[in-house]
């Protein structure tokens, strides 16, 4: 897959991020809002179950044994732990230090050794070097960044060439629910950080103007709300 030196011929102990990279952007702003939020959102059940397992299971098809992957807003860690038996290593990054910790608390009850969860944002990842993953993966993430153009470029250049980029996006802006007003409420409330309100055909196009190919649309759900996609990195 690669043409040039891939990240994961590197050594498994090369250097991680170091802790708070949070940047100073508008979502650092919320990170205490999700600190709060933290032991709420573990308990929750999965929304959809059914097309959560889809999801996992179009993400694990993509997945190699040698694949260093990073999974980006990783919350509580369950994707990360799902997936770090198929591959090398993950690195998984999130805004809030709560949700690293009990993500944390998992790996270790879980016996998972091949995880290291980072206290970093979405805009704050440039310690990890160009071209270090096989793979990022990016489930409910795109729509609580500062920017959606500027973190596709970012995770862009993190992907080795050939590299796959997995990314589950709520787009609030389809479907009849009006999500402005309820998330206006909600922030109003103190309940809900500042989120973009994005339609599929946007993200898609997004997704392709940071120069990945084969950007496919997956239907895991009849939900026009969720956006599944999976896109490539030229291999040149
Ligand atoms: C909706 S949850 C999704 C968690 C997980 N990926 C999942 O699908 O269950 C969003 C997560 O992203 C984190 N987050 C919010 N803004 C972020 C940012 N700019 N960079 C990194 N993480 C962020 C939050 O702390 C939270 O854990």
């Amino acid at each position: 897959m690669h043409t040039t030196p891939s990240p994961s011929t590197a050594p498994v102990s090369s250097p991680p991020a170091s802790d708070d990279q949070i940047g100073t952007g508008r979502a650092a702003k919320y990170a205490g809002l999700w600190d709060r939020l933290a032991e709420g959102y573990s308990a929750k059940p999965i929304a959809d179950p059914a097309a959560y397992e889809r999801k996992l299971a179009i993400t694990k098809a993509r997945l190699r044994p040698n694949d260093v992957l990073l999974d980006v807003g990783c919350g509580t860690g369950s994707l990360a732990l799902e997936l770090a038996p198929l591959v090398a290593r993950v690195d998984a990054v999130d805004l809030s230090k709560e949700m690293v910790r009990i993500a944390n608390g998992k790996a270790a009850a879980a016996g998972v050794d091949n995880v290291t969860f980072h206290h970093a944002s979405a805009e704050g990842l440039s310690v990890f070097g160009q071209g270090r993953f096989d793979v990022i993966t990016a489930y409910n993430i795109l729509h609580l960044v500062d920017d959606v153009d500027a973190t596709l470029a970012k995770l862009y250049g993190l992907l080795a060439a050939g590299g796959t980029f997995i990314a589950s996006t709520p787009c609030l802006r389809e479907g009849w629910v009006p999500y402005g007003p309820i998330i206006t409420v909600m922030r109003w409330l103190g309940k809900a950080p500042p989120v973009t309100t994005l339609r599929r055909a946007e993200v898609l196009a997004a997704i392709g103007d940071a120069g990945f190919v084969d950007v496919r649309d997956e239907p895991v759900t009849d939900n026009r709300a969720v956006l599944f996609s999976v896109a490539r990195k030229p291999t040149k």
